[in-house]
C-alpha cells in the first residue's frame, strides 16, 4: 500500500540505528516546522511491554499502552526488537502510521523502515547513524546510574543486528535518503543539516 494522500502532504521520514540521534533531530524539524511527530519506536516498546503474544498485543494498541512508564528501559528496546521481527506484528502497526504520515499539515516519523516500507514516497528521507560506540555512550548517559557501559554496549550490538538481520522490514538506508553520521557531528550540527535540507525541499515544493 502506498502513503498517497490527496492533500499534498509532506513527510520526513527518519531512520536509523538505536541512539543515532532520531529522536532529537525529528523533534526538532517538527518544532521548526510545524509538523506532527511520530516517534514510532515507541509503539514496537509498548507491543514489547504489553508481553504475551507479541501479535495480539499490536492489534489492541491504544493511547495508553503509549504513556507506559516503562518503555524505555533496555529490556523494553529488547522486547520491542524480537516483537519487532514479526511480519503480522508489523502489519498490524503500518496503518497508523501510514496515516499519520500523510496527515494533512504534515508529519515527521522516525524509526527503521519509514523511508523503505511505511512512506516510500515521503519528501524528506534521512538516515541517522553512528558508530555503536558512540550511540552506546549516548545511551548510557540516558539511563539510572550505575548501568554498566559493556551491558549498554553489548544491548546496541544485538539489537543493531537483529534489526538489520530480519528479513521482513530490515533496517537499512532507502535508495534515496541522505545519509548522515553523527559520530562526529554535534547532534545541533546534524539537527542543523536535516532543517536545512527540509528546508531546501519545502521551498522547492
Ligand atoms: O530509541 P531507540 O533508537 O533505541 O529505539 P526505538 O526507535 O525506540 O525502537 C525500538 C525497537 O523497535 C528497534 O530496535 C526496532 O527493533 C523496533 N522498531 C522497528 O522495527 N521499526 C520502527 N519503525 C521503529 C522501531
Amino acid at each position: 500500500m502506498s502513503c498517497t494522500g490527496a492533500r499534498a502532504p509532506f513527510t520526513v521520514a527518519i531512520d536509523g540505528p538505536a541512539a543515532a540521534g532520531k529522536g532529537t533531530i525529528a523533534r526538532a524539524l517538527a518544532a521548526r516546522f510545524g509538523l506532527a511527530h511520530l516517534d514510532t519506536g515507541l509503539l514496537y516498546r509498548a507491543v514489547g511491554a504489553i508481553g504475551g503474544d507479541p501479535v495480539a498485543a499490536a492489534r489492541a494498541l491504544g493511547p495508553a499502552d503509549l504513556a507506559r512508564g516503562d518503555l524505555r528501559s533496555l529490556a523494553a528496546g529488547q522486547a520491542a526488537s524480537r516483537g519487532a521481527a514479526i511480519p503480522e506484528v508489523r502489519a498490524a502497526l503500518a496503518d497508523f502510521q501510514r496515516r499519520f504520515a500523510r496527515q494533512p499539515g504534515g508529519a515527521v516519523l522516525d524509526g527503521r523502515d519509514i523511508g523503505t516500507v511505511i512512506c516510500p514516497e515521503a519528501e524528506v528521507k534521512l538516515f541517522i547513524t553512528a558508530s555503536p560506540e558512540v550511540r552506546a555512550t549516548r545511551r548510557w548517559r540516558e539511563l539510572p546510574a550505575g548501568t554498566p557501559f559493556e551491558t549498554v554496549l553489548a544491548e546496541v550490538r544485538e539489537r543493531d543486528a537483529r534489526d538489520m538481520g530480519r528479513t521482513d522490514a530490515p533496517l537499512r538506508p532507502a535508495l534515496d535518503a541522505l545519509i548522515l553520521d553523527t559520530s562526529t557531528l554535534a547532534i545541533d550540527e546534524a539537527v542543523a543539516r536535516a532543517l536545512e535540507v527540509v528546508r531546501a525541499r519545502l521551498g522547492a515544493g
